[in-house]
């Protein structure tokens, strides 16, 4: 392929418009799919995932980006208890491999923080590379004397107060704190196979 036609290919991709919207029930197969194909099936032993297990995401705070009606990123907060402080964790975050850089990562984390802002959180907190998440407002601040429940790296825990002081003062082990995820259908129709 010429320089020419590469760049004009480039764009073309780049002009498809996406959308970003709440998470529906279709999406979970799709959102499976991705994220097993961006973090590898190892995914589920990450430390992050400690914090999601059996959980379900906080209301209203579960997102897809669409476009041409396929599912190309997905983004999810928890309601965690960081330190004494109520707060969300972030992720994963996730973009189809054929649709980054033109947005959709930056689109659904400004529409996740958005409706987290709305709905009266006060701070969210993340595990993730610093030179992408600064751009949304986090940073390391309040960060120090926080831990997780198994390894991590330090300088990847990052944090966003969307209420100022949110964080005051947080210091200790953040564990999950959300509802009971309730089984999706198939496995609940599995469970009444079994009974
Ligand atoms: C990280 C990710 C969600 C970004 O999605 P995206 O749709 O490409 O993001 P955007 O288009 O909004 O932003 C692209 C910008 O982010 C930068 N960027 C992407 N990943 C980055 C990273 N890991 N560190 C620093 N910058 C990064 C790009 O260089 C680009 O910079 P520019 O705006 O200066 O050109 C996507 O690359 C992805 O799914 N990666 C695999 C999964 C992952 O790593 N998730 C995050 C866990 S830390």
């Amino acid at each position: 392929m010429t320089n020419a036609l590469a760049t004009l290919t480039a764009l073309d991709v780049a002009a498809v418009p996406f959308a970003i919207r709440a998470e529906k029930s279709s999406d979970i197969a799709a959102r499976e799919r991705l994220l097993d194909a961006c973090f590898g099936e190892g995914r589920h032993a990450r430390t992050c995932q400690r914090l999601r297990d059996g959980r379900a995401p906080a209301e209203g705070l579960a997102f897809s980006a669409v476009r041409q009606g396929r599912l190309v990123g997905t983004v999810r907060l928890w309601h965690v208890d960081a330190g004494g402080r109520a707060a969300l964790v972030l992720g994963p975050l996730a973009v189809d491999p054929s649709c980054r850089e033109f947005g959709v990562g930056g689109a659904l984390m400004r529409a996740a923080l958005a409706e987290a802002a709305a709905r009266g959180h006060g701070a969210v907190i993340l595990l993730g590379d610093a030179p992408y998440y600064v751009r949304f407002g986090f940073t390391t601040n309040k960060m120090g004397a926080l831990a997780l429940p198994g390894p991590f790296e330090r300088d990847r825990l990052l944090g966003l107060e969307l209420r100022e002081g949110a964080l005051d003062g947080a210091a200790g082990l953040i564990v999950a704190t959300g509802a009971v995820a309730k089984p999706a259908r198939a496995e609940r129709a599995r469970l009444r196979r079994a009974a």
